[in-house]
């Protein structure tokens, strides 16, 4: 390969203008949102860097064929879909956005629940057909009911800051927080077992790991009170699909607010048929705010990279 003046950066996934243009001003910038993964493999080795959201795999053979990288950028919290051991393996620093769709994902989640309880989407398509049907959509309130989070770290608290504003008791489950901890953000911790059995609400803010894929299965939904509302705005799979279509079908669960799905788009799953189930298409970290945030941010760590400094999320 021959001398290059500036470096190169392929944009994989649709990113905020304003982190583009960061780049830009040093490096050669290509965005490319519709290549395929044989497609990347061909083209990946021109690349010092590759920045992705969460639509772009990079998977090992990515990673493998990317002889001149060095940086891989994650647009958002989590990095799902990044092979992290194929990129240690070459040495190549991966770095987030942890923290830059925190609100986003937060005033998301409580949305959700809200047009959940108040059966808003479904009220809404009614009257577009021109139905005028009041009883249809009594509704609950989350006024003195108790929500359960499972997982409270940057979203799940903030959720509860905000819910305990509302008046709702909050509970919460998460290994590596104490008591103490919790406390101090006005959640009682318990163990997740005890958390279903109390919470008329339950959201999941953990990851998706070994450990909490199907955090909510079965033998959970099982021991919930009767007429229990979910919520998964973090990551598909943490809540076991099927054993909550089940759930859903026989009353159990009186319903549902999904963002995220164990199969993305979820175009194949019975749960879209279900009255009781509102959706969302990922939308979760959908904010303009949010989009800038991450997008800056880890257009800012692929410099800091190039630079021969550490990847440091701001
Ligand atoms: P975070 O890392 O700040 O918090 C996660 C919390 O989960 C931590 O407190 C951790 O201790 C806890 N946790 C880990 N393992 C656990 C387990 N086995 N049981 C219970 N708790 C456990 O992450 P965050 O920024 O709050 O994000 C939470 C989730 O939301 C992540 O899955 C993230 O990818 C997802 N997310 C989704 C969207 C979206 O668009 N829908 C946007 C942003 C984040
Ligand atoms: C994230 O992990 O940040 C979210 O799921 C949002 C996204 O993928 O853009």
């Amino acid at each position: 390969m021959g001398f290059r003046l500036k470096f190169k950066v392929l944009v994989s996934d649709p990113l905020a203008e304003e982190g583009i243009e960061i780049l830009r001003e040093t490096c050669d910038v290509d965005v490319r949102t519709d290549l395929t993964e044989e497609q990347l493999i061909d083209v990946i080795k021109d690349y010092d860097a590759i920045l992705v959201r969460s639509g772009t795999e990079v998977t090992a053979a990515v990673i493998e064929a990317g002889t001149n990288l060095k940086f891989i950028g994650r647009a958002g919290a989590g990095v799902d879909n990044i092979d992290t051991e194929a990129a240690t393996r070459r040495g190549i620093p991966v770095a987030n956005a942890p923290s830059g769709n925190t609100m986003a994902a937060t005033e998301h989640t409580i949305a959700m629940m809200l047009s959940m309880a108040r059966n808003i989407p479904q009220a809404t398509a009614s009257l577009k057909k021109k139905e005028w049907k009041r009883s249809k959509f009594m509704g609950v309130e989350l006024n003195e009911k108790t929500l359960g989070i499972m997982g409270l770290g940057r979203i799940g608290r903030e959720i509860a800051k905000r819910v305990i504003a509302m008046d709702m008791k909050v509970v919460g489950y998460d290994p590596f927080i104490t008591k103490e901890n919790a406390a101090q953000m006005g959640v009682e911790l318990m163990d997740a077992d005890e958390l279903v059995k109390v919470a008329d609400f339950i959201t999941v803010h953990t990851p998706l790991t070994p450990e909490t894929k199907h955090l909510i299965n079965a033998a959970r939904i099982a021991t919930m009170k009767d007429g229990v509302r979910l919520i998964n705005c973090a990551r598909g799979g943490i809540i076991d699909e099927k054993a909550m279509y089940d759930g859903l079908v026989s009353g159990k669960i009186a319903g549902a607010a999904l963002d995220v799905f164990e199969n993305e788009p979820p175009f194949d799953s019975p749960l879209l048929t279900l009255d009781n189930v509102i959706v969302t298409p990922h939308l979760g970290a959908s904010t303009v705010e949010a989009q800038k945030n991450v997008a800056v941010s880890v257009a800012k760590q692929c410099l800091a990279v190039f630079a021969g400094e550490p990847a440091k999320y701001a």
